[in-house]
């Protein structure tokens, strides 16, 4: 959702007459746009804005957008010397506003307001982070009050864009050389527009699943999603995937814990029995889908035998990836009133036993793709080695391989040979 916002931000820049560099040193304006899932992405802004304080050259104007920009609105001015303008996560449009009147002597210009009725949710066009892949935002904010999470304060309600709105922008997409889009929310199957507009002829149990089919109906190449929150996970959703080749074979389900205990602390809405049904019936498909996850350790209150729950869960669930967090305090969240009672020390110990036993089970998982031909979308080159191209298949792997620049934006297959820790190599199958 930030590389999104972050595009649109460039886009929006841009089309009002700004230039975009990447060079940080000869930049007039440097925005950041910041996460405050956990405490750390947080500190981040602070070294970054202190480095550009203190470096020895003209102080270009500085603002922060982003999750810490609306949840501190004017604090951040007195947190953080050196902070020209802060624009909240729903005033991206009016980015503009905010640098023209800083850079005519106004500073501690803040915008935290709503979004502008007439908001342009066109995705951004000459600012993507590639040319043939392309986020779409269908849902933003999140109604789901998980107790550990700030999401739901920085990002506010949730609020669907309508279908009829995303499919005219697939098609527009498509039609200018984008071949994958995924569409993104914090809870993207929790979609659910105010009309049927766009949705009429599509059949599914639920509004998402609908939008999958109508959007598998645009032709476009390959479509992903993400992230899917188990409790409105439906088994409509597998079932759309295995009727279209064009939906792609990875889910991304966040299971947070194994111990329903701690779910139930946590408020996440689904047992552990549950999520593990969804899981069955996702491996069970024809298609062979990815399973990705997220997991929080050392959550207030989970004990050793939580823990191990969690352990069994990864054991049984063989993800192909997971994110691995130690629990943060993020302060007017509900978890924050609990006592944190999982010492650091602990919560690195369960962290580092979580991530050893993940990478040993994601490792056997790979392993089904040695010798199998996977389909990539050349995205670009590798940042270590030039003769080297990477893209992703369509289950969300990363694949290198060795191929020649002509490639770039073209879906090809190619033969994997060797598995990495996170990623996949292989050769262009002849
Ligand atoms: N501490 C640690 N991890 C968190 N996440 C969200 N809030 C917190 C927190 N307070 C994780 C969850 C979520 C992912 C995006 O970040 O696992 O799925
Ligand atoms: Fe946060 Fe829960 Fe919403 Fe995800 S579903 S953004 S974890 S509150």
């Amino acid at each position: 959702m930030n590389v999104s916002d972050s595009e649109r931000v460039a886009t929006v820049l841009s089309r009002d007459g700004f230039e975009m560099t990447d060079d940080e040193a000869s930049a007039d304006v440097v925005i950041f746009n910041t996460c405050s899932v956990r405490e750390k992405a947080e500190h981040k802004l602070y070294t970054r804005v202190g480095h550009i304080r203190h470096a020895e050259r003209k102080k270009p104007v500085v603002g922060v957008m982003g999750c810490v920009a609306q949840l501190e609105g004017e604090t951040l001015f007195k947190k953080i010397e050196g902070v020209d303008f802060v624009l909240g996560t729903r005033a991206v449009g009016r980015v503009s506003s905010a640098v023209n009147v800083t850079l005519g002597g106004v500073s501690g210009y803040i915008d935290v307001g709503e979004r502008e009725d007439d908001y342009d949710w066109t995705v951004a066009d000459t600012h993507r982070h590639s040319p043939y892949v392309a986020f779409l935002p269908i849902i933003e904010g999140c109604n789901k009050f998980c107790t550990y999470c700030i999401v739901p304060f920085s990002r506010g309600r949730e609020r669907s864009l309508p279908a009829s709105e995303i499919v005219r922008q697939v098609l527009d997409l498509r039609q200018k050389g984008v071949r994958e889009i995924h569409l993104i929310g914090q809870n993207v199957n929790s979609y659910k527009p105010e009309t049927d507009a766009g949705l009429e002829n599509f059949v599914g149990k639920s509004p998402f699943s609908r939008l999958l089919r109508a959007v598998s109906a645009t032709g476009i190449e390959r479509i992903k999603f993400t992230t899917s929150f188990p409790r409105d996970f439906h088994e409509d959703i597998v079932e759309a995937i295995e009727e279209h080749e064009n939906l792609c074979n990875w889910v991304h389900l966040p299971v947070q814990s194994g111990s329903n205990r701690v779910l139930k602390l946590m408020k996440r809405g689904h047992t552990i029995e549950r999520y593990l049904k969804q899981v069955d019936r996702i491996k069970a498909s024809n298609r062979d889908i990815a399973l990705t996850t997220d997991i929080i350790v050392g959550f207030p209150g989970e004990t050793e035998a939580d823990f191990l729950d969690t352990v069994k869960m990864v054991e049984y669930c063989g993800f192909d990836m997971a994110y691995i967090f130690k629990y943060s305090p993020r302060p007017n969240t509900p978890a924050f009133e609990m006592i944190d009672s999982v010492s650091a020390a602990e919560k690195t110990l369960r962290f580092l036993e979580l991530e050893k036993t993940q990478k040993y089970i994601q490792n056997n998982v790979l392993q089904r793709y040695l010798n199998q031909s996977l389909k990539v979308l050349v995205e670009g080159k590798s940042a270590r080695d030039h003769n080297v191209l990477t893209g992703h298949s369509t289950c969300h792997k990363v694949v290198n391989f060795h191929g020649e620049s002509s490639l770039l934006g073209e879906i090809v297959e190619v033969n994997i040979t060797n598995v990495k820790p996170n990623s996949l190599f292989g050769e262009v199958a002849l």
